[in-house]
Order: structure tokens, then C-alpha cells, then sequence
């Protein structure tokens, strides 16, 4: 008996099938002639991808200078409209994803809360979306249910519309679009040093359910000889698949608590806050997360060149006297992620390369 052919395309595989897939074989699932169709997994991104993802933002970012460069960008997608599909609080990142969609001129609707529509008449979060799609040539969702994305793509799929489906931010599971701005401010930051590559770069807070740690330490493994640290309380230290996906790319990385000692040695360092709406018993509170600051008096200990970065929103993890400080980069993280998002839309609708053609005439002597 002959061997199955593997499955190419998301709509020839059943969901328990795709369920039993590891996260690379998934990913496979989600592209679609060398680009994303869908944007739900940070393992879909290879590095010719991220580099790609990169030169294009910030092109468009230098396009988008002028009256006539915004103009041209509100074109490329003028024809086309998105839902934001947000069903857990954000408004960073919905904001993101809103201006993103204007600046490629992109018409948007929002859908922030599931108790004004029919869901409250008993119709299934499902139903809803697949009804909603049907308005729509993009879906753009943030879910408190990690999977929920993907199912969502899966279900589509399966349907005589299928639209393409970005995740927000699933759960504690993934939030690929964070991790993509994430290293493009990295490499802008550290460009004059080679970027990325090389680089030690320690993760501190609630490494265990943070869904933008996930996303980032993956696509981290991409980058040549890059150290990690994660530091954490040893309850929220980082998840073991995650650990294993390291290991599995033969990434070095230590784990520790000792937030002070790691400062000194590194070039970047990653704050994130405890996230507590995800306790069961309110138990973060037992946990003396104090050693997990950054203060005032840690700025000393930094190296001049290394750089503080956080998703946002934070709470007591950096002391607000910091931000200042020129290597504090995470207000610079949102404006990029801007940027970010909107080559990626660009790019999954195929229209990346009008914008090479555009800034090479702009850029022409
Ligand atoms: C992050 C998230 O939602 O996971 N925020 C964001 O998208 N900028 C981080 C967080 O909520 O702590």
C-alpha cells in the first residue's frame, strides 16, 4: 500500500489532523506561492521572509514621508476591506493593525465586543466570523482562545470564500505580529553592531505565559549564534515546548532568576508584565516579582550600546524615570510595529512589489 500523499493546502486536512501536526508542518499550511496567505504562526516566517518583512517596512516608512508617497500607499489597497475581530481587550494593537489598514488604504470595520451581535441569541463564535467574512477580504483577530485563529482558517478554508486570517494575539499561545516588530526594531536598533546576530538578549517577567516571549524566541533562532537568557521566578519561567524548540535549533540559553547579575552581560533586554488575567486563584500575587524591575539604578549597569525593549503595556517593570534613557526603545517598538504591519498586509496581498518599483523611483538620482 502506497503512503499517503502529505497534505499541501489547509482545506485538505481534517481538524484533528491538522490538530496532530507539529507547529512547522502547520505553518507549511499557511503559505501560499513563497508568501504568507495567512499571518498565524511565527514558525511560518523563514529568514528571507523576516529580511524581506524588514526592507519593506522601511520603505514604506520613508515613502509615507511625503503627501504624494501617503497618497500612492492608499492606493495599493483601496479596493479591499478588513474586519478587526478583537474579542479580549487591546488597543495598541488594535490601533496597529486600524492605522496599518489606512496607510495601505485598506477600509476596516471593527467587531470589539461579541455580546452586541448574534452570539447573544446563542449563534456560535464560528457562525459569527463566517458570517462576518462574507463582508470582508481580510480578517484580522485577537482571541483569548489560543488556536482560535487557526481554526478560524482552517473553517474558512473549508468554505467557497476563504479570506486570509492574521492573529493578533491567541491566548498564551502566539503573537507572531508582535515578534515580527519586535526584531525589526532589534536590527534597527543594533544595526550599527551587525543587529541580530551574535547578540545576547534576556527575556524578563512572566515568561510562562507571555504570548510575545513565545513568539520572539522563536524568531530569534534564525539569527546566527544568538545567546538567550530568561529570566523569571521559577514558577514563570519559560514553557518546556518552548525549551524544546530551542534546543531543537541548537540554540544556547540559560534560565535564572537573577535579573541583576544578567544586566551587565547583554545587548538587549526584553521586560514583559505578569499576566495575572490568566490566574486561577489570583496566585501571581504570592510572587515577589519586585527582582524583576528594571529601576532608575540599573541604567549603570547596562551596557552604553544595549537597548530595553517591552510589548506593553507595563505596569512596575521599568520605573518610568528610564524612559528617557536613549537606549529605551519600547515607544519606538509601537511606531515600528506600524510599519511592520503594513508590509506584511502588503505583502500577503501581493503587492510588495509595487512598493520596490515606487521607492526605487523615489530614490532614483
Ligand atoms: C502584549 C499582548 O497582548 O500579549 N501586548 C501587546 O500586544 N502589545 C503583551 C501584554 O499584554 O502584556
Amino acid at each position: 500500500m502506497s503512503a499517503q500523499p502529505a497534505p499541501i493546502t489547509l482545506n485538505e486536512i481534517s481538524w484533528p489532523d491538522y490538530q496532530g501536526l507539529d507547529s512547522f508542518a502547520k505553518a507549511g499550511l499557511f503559505q501560499h506561492k513563497g508568501r504568507p496567505y495567512h499571518a498565524l504562526l511565527p514558525q511560518q516566517f523563514d529568514r528571507p521572509m523576516l529580511d524581506r518583512i524588514e526592507a519593506l517596512a522601511t520603505m514604506i516608512r520613508k515613502i509615507a514621508k511625503t503627501r504624494g508617497g501617503m497618497n500612492y500607499l492608499q492606493s495599493l489597497l483601496s479596493e479591499k476591506r478588513a474586519m478587526l475581530y478583537f474579542a479580549q481587550p487591546s488597543t495598541r494593537t488594535f490601533l496597529s493593525f486600524y492605522a496599518a489598514c489606512q496607510i495601505t488604504g485598506l477600509h476596516c470595520a471593527e467587531v470589539r465586543d461579541a455580546h452586541t451581535s448574534s452570539e447573544i441569541k446563542g449563534e456560535s463564535q464560528e457562525d459569527s466570523v463566517r458570517t462576518f467574512s462574507s463582508y470582508f477580504d481580510l480578517i484580522i483577530m485577537r482571541h483569548p482562545a489560543g488556536g482560535f485563529a487557526e481554526r478560524i482558517a482552517w473553517m474558512l478554508s473549508h468554505t467557497d470564500r476563504p479570506v486570509p486570517v492574521i492573529n493578533a494575539g491567541s491566548g498564551k499561545d502566539q503573537h507572531p505580529t508582535q515578534a515580527l516588530l519586535d526584531v525589526y526594531t532589534l536590527q534597527r536598533s543594533l544595526e550599527k553592531r551587525g543587529g541580530v546576530a551574535g547578540k545576547k538578549i534576556a527575556f524578563v517577567g512572566d515568561l510562562a505565559r507571555g504570548r510575545t516571549v513565545r513568539s520572539l524566541a522563536w524568531l530569534l533562532t534564525l539569527y546566527e549564534d544568538v545567546f538567550m537568557y530568561f529570566v523569571a521566578p521559577e514558577t514563570l519561567q519559560l514553557g518546556e515546548d518552548v525549551q524544546a524548540l530551542l534546543q531543537s535549533r541548537k540554540v544556547s540559553f540559560t534560565l535564572t532568576d537573577d535579573f541583576e547579575a544578567v544586566i551587565p552581560e547583554v545587548d538587549a533586554i526584553y521586560m514583559t508584565r505578569i499576566q495575572d488575567e490568566w490566574d486561577t486563584a489570583h496566585e501571581s500575587n504570592l510572587i515577589d516579582t519586585s527582582k524583576f524591575h528594571f529601576e532608575e539604578r540599573h541604567l549603570k549597569m547596562l551596557r552604553p550600546d544595549a537597548i530595553l525593549m517591552h510589548p506593553l503595556p507595563r505596569r512596575k517593570e521599568i520605573a518610568p524615570e528610564v524612559d528617557a534613557d536613549p537606549r529605551a526603545k519600547y515607544w519606538r517598538q509601537v511606531r515600528n510595529g506600524m510599519w511592520v504591519r503594513t508590509a506584511l498586509i502588503l505583502m500577503m496581498f501581493d503587492r510588495d512589489t509595487e512598493i520596490d518599483r515606487y521607492y526605487h523611483d523615489l530614490t532614483r538620482d
